[in-house]
């Protein structure tokens, strides 16, 4: 691939290709020669990347006939930064990723015992990509519920606020002893609320990192033709943060932008959604039972990790689902899998989730048509029955014959299929 420029003692920016450009308003302008940097990843990053990228562009020169093509640039991260001597996160990697604005990872593994922050966290705070974005649907491949067809939803997560940002006091150190001390004398807390054994973690949520990510939602709803969103949180329980949410994000529907788009009662329109509020335990119950209910659903940090999760499982597990970590402008793809270490290495892994983030990238570019290709192509090699190991036993399960694929005979047939479209 003439168009994939590997890490050489640095990254190797072409002279071919263009940076995409952040604008004032933090729209984007995307050149037809964007420079898109990746992260091949640890485990089975480097097995699933490069199909996402042999699949991508199978759709660009498809589509775009050479106007338009991706200039990918490999930055390092993790393994293989390490490998060469590097941080697990360097700077030079930061720096190009902001650049470039858009960019897409592989996973990366957090090494157990070494200390450090995980990289996905410096990632996402470093461009603060406050929204993670995860639409989960059905593209024909072995679920665990019946007609998963009726699963077609999108999680919006608020991925800069809430108890990830790691402010605890672990249980018997000083710390503890003095937050303790602060809430009983203080603040009026009786003894037995934070028991003398008790650790802390603190909650925070506030008004401007929940409106700036409900209204990214927003938009999003009222661009694809979403109807109805759900703003799920445990407001009864825990009033200041997640309720305080949940006011926050009707307060946003009464803004200049979204007056009467997004409706609060009644039926919505042509070019309208309708929010309603859930409790989150009731919600997820619900998901399962009637996924069909659910078009958006916007949540917190916490609540969005679980919500994304048990999402993705009813289309068969995080493998086949894209995500995307956006902020204002910048955005990051990734595959919503972990590295799989158990079968790095051998093949069988399951490019899907990685290449469809590259589908997600491609609608995020505005090249709306070249991911259709990928999806339409990645629904016809699933209904004849063919994918990774993971796909292949679940038909058989199902008693359907089934050809088992190696992760890059899988990424072959999907590349072929676009050609052939
Ligand atoms: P994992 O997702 O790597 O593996 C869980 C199970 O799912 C394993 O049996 C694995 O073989 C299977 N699996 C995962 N992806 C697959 C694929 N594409 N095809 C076929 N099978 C697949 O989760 P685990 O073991 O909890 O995490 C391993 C490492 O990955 C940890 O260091 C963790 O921190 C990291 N991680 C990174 C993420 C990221 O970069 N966004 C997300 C989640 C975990």
């Amino acid at each position: 691939m003439d168009n994939v420029f590997w890490w050489n003692g640095k990254a190797v920016v072409p002279q071919e290709g263009s940076f995409i450009t952040l604008n004032p308003d933090k729209t984007i302008t995307v050149p037809d020669s964007p420079i898109i940097p990746f992260v091949v990843g640890d485990g089975i990053g480097p097995e699933i990347t490069p199909e996402m990228i042999k699949v991508v562009n199978a759709a660009v020169e498809k589509q775009y006939k050479g106007s338009k093509k991706i200039y990918w640039v490999e930055v390092l991260a993790g393994d293989k930064a390490e490998e060469k001597g590097l941080d697990r996160m360097p700077s030079e990697t930061l720096e190009l990723l902001k650049q470039s604005v858009v960019s897409i990872k592989g996973p990366l593994g957090t090494p157990v015992g070494k200390g450090g922050k995980s990289l996905n966290a410096v990632l996402r705070q470093s461009m603060d990509f406050y929204s993670a974005i995860r639409p989960v649907y059905y593209m024909g491949q072995p679920s665990p519920i019946p007609n998963p067809e009726r699963v077609d939803v999108t999680v919006f997560r608020e991925n800069s606020d809430d108890v990830y940002m790691a402010i605890e006091y672990m249980a018997g150190t000083e710390g503890a002893r003095k937050v303790r001390e602060f809430f009983i004398k203080e603040m009026g807390v009786s003894e037995g609320a934070i028991p003398e054994d008790a650790g802390v973690t603190v909650k925070p949520m506030s008004e401007f990192k929940t409106k700036r990510h409900v209204r990214k939602a927003f938009r999003y709803a009222l661009e694809n033709g979403k109807k109805h969103i759900a703003i799920a949180g445990k407001g009864n329980i825990m009033k200041a943060t997640e309720g305080a949410f949940l006011n926050w994000a009707f307060e946003v529907a009464d803004e200049e932008e979204f007056k009467r788009k997004i409706i609060k009662e009644g039926e919505p329109g042509e070019g309208q959604a309708r929010i309603y509020k859930v409790i989150t335990d009731q919600m997820l119950m619900q998901l399962v039972l009637k996924p069909e209910y659910y078009d958006v659903i916007i949540t917190q940090n916490l609540n969005g990790d679980y919500i994304s999760d048990l999402a993705s499982a009813l289309v068969g597990g995080p493998g086949f689902v894209p995500s995307g970590n956006i902020g204002d402008g910048y955005a990051l793809f990734e595959s919503t899998h972990g590295t799989a270490n158990d079968i790095a290495g051998k093949g069988l892994a399951n490019p899907l989730s990685i290449i469809l983030s590259g589908a997600m990238m491609l609608e995020y570019l505005g090249w709306k048509e070249a991911s259709q290709l990928i999806y339409t192509a990645v629904k016809d090699v699933i209904s004849q029955k063919k994918g990774t190991p993971d796909i292949a036993s679940g038909f058989r399960k199902q008693g359907f014959d089934a050809t088992e694929l190696s992760t890059t005979q899988f990424g072959d047939e999907i590349a072929n299929r676009i050609k052939n479209l």
